[in-house]
């Protein structure tokens, strides 16, 4: 999400005239784009502004921008004085209105409300990737989990119209994009505010009809949200990918009762009930957090319990964050910083295990990639399976000939606890 804001930022630039170079020695206004979803994400910005302290100065213009702008606003300006934009995605719509003014000598320019009914929508988006692009869907968060600063730093849930939505992805085939990826904090909760009134599953159902589209992705899902319809959507269509991201948080429903994550253990075992029993064989990845305040060894037993129950393809595992405006931040039975990170290890080798016994099931099998690249040191080509996994591979086709972007048939040959290797094959 933070990497597309900042594809949307960069095309709002250049439609305003400014030019991209390779250096921030080169640059006359820099921008740095932020992440204040755990504690470390935040500091790291604090210290790449110290950095940029000595460019100051020389006549160069700083900004700062998104979740760490949003959530400490106007104390930015006192501890990097060199600053002088700072702005939350929120007041994104307004970023060109607050560039003329820092064209006009204005040094203290602030965007931080978070009244606002708008998106995002530039028609400008300057993409990295030529093959895939995001989409977002919706912005904000209307939840309240207690640990989590998002609805603080994002605003309320706003849903872009399904046409504007529609329009955009077909806008991206007719320039030769084949996968998609839908983004929002919570794309289940997708609502059309337009008469049609789509909810999320048509809109993955509408997007993945349009010609030339050939995967199309979504994250992230709230499992209170993730409805059967979404399930039905996917069997419906392969070419919405073989891949949903579930996060779980804790295998306690204790632990999720005091995180407000509005599901119980079991409520959440329905949904992969659900995803296990479909069509087709979906892989599932989900979001842990270990140390939540209160979290007995009883509660992170049962996390663990939960993971040799569902058998996730993969998942990111984090250490609790205390955030400023969290309900969380209040709570007692702080578990000590030792104790999160000798449970972060075990979910990590719990999890390392699985994998490997996930992925060696998938050797001598076909599955389509994706090509996404070279890696020239090993002469291998990187792919993307459907299911979201790397499939490095080599090919013997013609010399020289740029496979990215195209898909191909790939025998998996070896595997590893975090990727794949094959030989691309030829199918009659
Ligand atoms: N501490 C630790 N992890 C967090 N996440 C969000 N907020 C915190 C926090 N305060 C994790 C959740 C979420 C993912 C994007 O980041 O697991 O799903
Ligand atoms: Fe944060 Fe919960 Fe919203 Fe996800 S659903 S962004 S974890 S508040």
């Amino acid at each position: 999400m933070n990497a597309h804001d900042s594809e949307k930022v960069v095309g709002t630039l250049l439609a305003q005239g400014y030019a991209q170079v390779e250096t921030v020695e080169a640059a006359e206004l820099v921008l740095y784009n932020t992440c204040s979803i755990r504690d470390k994400a935040e500091q790291k910005v604090f210290n790449r502004l110290q950095n940029f302290k000595r460019e100051a100065g020389k006549g160069k213009v700083f900004g700062v921008l998104g979740c760490v702008a949003q959530q400490e606003g106007e104390k930015i300006f006192d501890r990097a004085p060199h600053v002088s934009l700072v702005a939350g995605s929120a007041s994104y719509p307004r970023l060109g209105e607050m560039l003329v003014q820092l064209e006009a000598g204005n040094r203290r320019v602030t965007g931080l409300s978070l009244d606002t009914e708008e998106t995002f929508d530039t028609p400008f988006t300057r993409r990295d990737n030529p093959h895939r692009a995001y989409i977002t869907i919706i912005e904000g968060c209307d939840k309240s989990c207690a640990y989590c600063v998002v609805p603080f730093t994002r605003g309320p849930e706003r849903s872009r119209t399904s046409e504007s939505v529609m329009a955009e992805a077909r806008g991206l085939a007719e320039k030769g994009y084949t996968d998609i990826q839908l983004l929002g904090q919570n794309v289940n909760s997708y609502r059309d505010p337009s008469p049609a009134g789509w909810d999320f599953a048509a809109l993955i159902a509408h997007v993945a009809e349009i010609p030339g589209i050939r995967r199309v992705r979504y994250t992230t899902s709230h499992p209170r949200d993730f409805i059967k319809a979404i399930v039905d959507a996917m069997d419906a269509n392969p070419v919405i990918c073989d891949h949903v991201h579930l996060p779980v948080q804790s295998g306690s429903t204790r632990v999720l009762a005091a995180m407000d994550r509005l599901y119980t253990r079991d409520e959440y075992m329905r949904r992969i009930e659900w995803l296990k029993n479909a069509k087709r064989n979906y892989s599932l990845t989900t979001d842990i957090i270990v140390g939540f305040p209160g979290e007995t060894d009883e509660d992170f037993q049962q996390t663990l319990d939960l993971m040799d129950e569902v058998q996730y393809a993969s998942l990111f595992s984090f250490k609790y964050s205390p955030r400023p405006n969290t309900s969380a931040i209040l709570m007692e039975d702080r578990i000590s910083e030792e104790e999160k990170q000798r449970r972060l290890v075990i979910v990590q080798e719990r999890q390392r295990a699985i994998q490997i016994r996930h992925n060696a099931k998938l050797v001598g099998g076909i599955q389509e990639v994706m090509v996404e690249g070279r890696n020239h040191a090993l002469g291998q080509w990187i792919g993307r399976t459907s299911c979201n996994r790397t499939l490095n591979f080599t090919h013997t086709g013609q010399d020289g000939a740029d496979l990215a972007g195209t898909y191909l048939p790939v025998r998996v040959t070896r595997s590893g606890p975090n990727s794949l290797v094959g030989e691309s094959v030829t199918v009659v």
